[in-house]
């Protein structure tokens, strides 16, 4: 984009959202605001499928070209971004003045506790996407977490915008794909853990793509366990990753639902499995698996789930593990109609003896795969403090070492302290024992941070 252009578009953003911090909701100033900025918009996006406006320090950068500094109120706005720790607004094609207005509204309303990209969604703003810049992209020095919470975040984004091509009725696009899958699998071979810990975040912005990224790094992670390596792996990866693709013909209300769908409700839903074979059966360079693993992901090992009737059938492996991945991942997340659960929980619930649904060979791998308390999670202690698992016992599964973050009443100590929970005193007893897995959110603690 010509850069008069570009800098006019920032300002129109700047104004529309300066105005609606400003004045109530119906001022005509507030709609002015919006309407230029759509306006800019709409034209911008008649030259280019997407434009995308990122936020370095105080800097303003369009489509790659910096605007000229210089100008306090697009260095307030670059700040105002940054406290809203947006780096990136990606627009693509297809905008509309209600999403622009929903945009402007959802970001100026500062107070809310709701993630903004959830917000976002929630308000039907499918065109607008915010993410992180991706710096060094070539540097592999950054390894462990850091990385690892890179290489997630553009998985997520990607994600996101596979889902809007697909729900636009475009075909998504296998490139990003693809690219999600090989930085992905690489993780699931080299630093499953970090990986893994990421998969245990709940509040990881918004639940529809976060379950994508989520379902296909915990499928490739078992596969990868059933020593399937090369293409087959990424293969099973990317029919993971699109096992609800189908889910963008679900209409919001029933997908969003916090309460128990009706029965009605719950056959729209259940349009999902077929809508999704059919959107990837279409898609080229969709692998052959990617159909049928969307057709087939509810249907329960002993066939009682959904499609009904349809007759007797061998579900494919890839399907089998993507089951595991897909109600592993769903009971942990934060869901608007259901409390997350602690790992330990969740295991119960799906070591259930004979749980049709599962294959019970697949999942006890599974569990092991997991660990009882796998690297990234908050636990309590026997002494009432809450510490995070940052490595497991080799043998002992109840044993692993922690940091240990809170004293005995809750309170965040000055520096975390490392422990061995299999050391024992000179008594020749265990001091301290795990007793059970822990919800961040019940403590208000990220684990993430203490992960470095
Ligand atoms: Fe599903
Ligand atoms: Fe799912």
């Amino acid at each position: 984009m010509e850069q008069r252009k570009a800098e006019d578009l920032v300002r129109r953003l700047a104004a529309a959202l300066r105005g609606t911090e400003l004045y109530s909701p119906t001022h005509p100033l507030v709609q002015r605001g919006i309407d230029a900025l759509a306006t800019g918009a709409v034209e911008a996006l008649g030259a280019a499928s997407n434009v995308h406006i990122g936020f370095l320090g105080d800097e303003v950068v369009v489509d790659g070209t910096r605007l000229p500094r210089g100008s306090a109120s697009l260095v307030g706005f670059a700040r105002g971004m940054r406290e809203r720790e947006i780096e990136k607004i990606t627009l693509t094609r297809g905008l509309t003045r209600d999403e622009i207005r929903a945009f402007v509204f959802v970001l100026s309303d500062r107070k809310s506790p709701i993630p903004l990209g959830d917000r976002l969604t929630t308000k039907g703003v499918r065109h607008i996407v915010l993410g992180k810049i991706v710096v060094d992209e070539g540097s592999e020095e950054n390894t462990g977490i850091l990385a690892a919470r890179k290489v997630y975040g553009t998985a997520v984004e990607t994600a996101e915008t596979l889902w809007n091509a697909a729900k636009a009725g475009d075909q998504p696009d296998p490139g990003a794909a693809k690219k999600i899958i090989d930085s992905l699998a690489k993780m699931v071979t080299q630093d499953r853990t970090s990986l893994m810990a990421l998969t245990a975040l709940k509040k990881y912005d918004n639940y529809t793509f976060t379950h994508m990224v989520n379902v296909s790094a915990l499928a490739m992670a078992q596969a990868r366990a059933l020593n399937v390596e090369g293409t087959l792996l990424r293969e099973f990866g990317f029919a993971a990753l699109m096992h609800d693709i189908g889910k963008v013909n679900t209409p919001l209300e029933v997908l969003n639902k916090p309460d128990k769908l009706t029965k009605d409700e719950f056959d729209i839903m259940k349009r999902h499995v077929v809508d999704g074979a059919h959107i990837l059966r279409r898609t080229p360079e969709m692998p052959a698996l990617a159909p049928i693993v969307a057709f087939e992901h509810h249907l329960k090992q002993d066939l009682s789930g959904y499609p009904e009737k349809i007759g007797s059938r061998k579900l494919n492996l890839c399907t089998m593990i993507v089951s595991i991945a897909d109600v592993f991942d769903a009971l942990r997340s934060t869901r608007p109609y259901r409390k997350s659960l602690a790992t330990d929980r969740i295991r119960n619930i799906m070591g259930e003896r004979d749980n049709p649904a599962f294959n019970q060979v697949l999942l006890k791998r599974f569990v092991n795969l997991m660990g009882l308390f796998p690297v990234g999670n908050l636990v309590r202690l026997n002494t009432e403090e809450i510490a995070i698992v940052t490595a497991e016992h080799p043998t002992d599964p109840f044993r692993p070492q922690v940091k240990i973050l809170t004293d005995g009443k809750g309170a965040l100590l000055e520096e975390p302290m490392l422990t061995n929970t299999w050391d024992r005193d000179s008594r020749g007893e265990f001091p301290r024992a795990v007793v059970e897995a822990v919800d961040p959110e019940t403590v208000d603690i990220d684990p993430l941070k203490y992960m470095q």
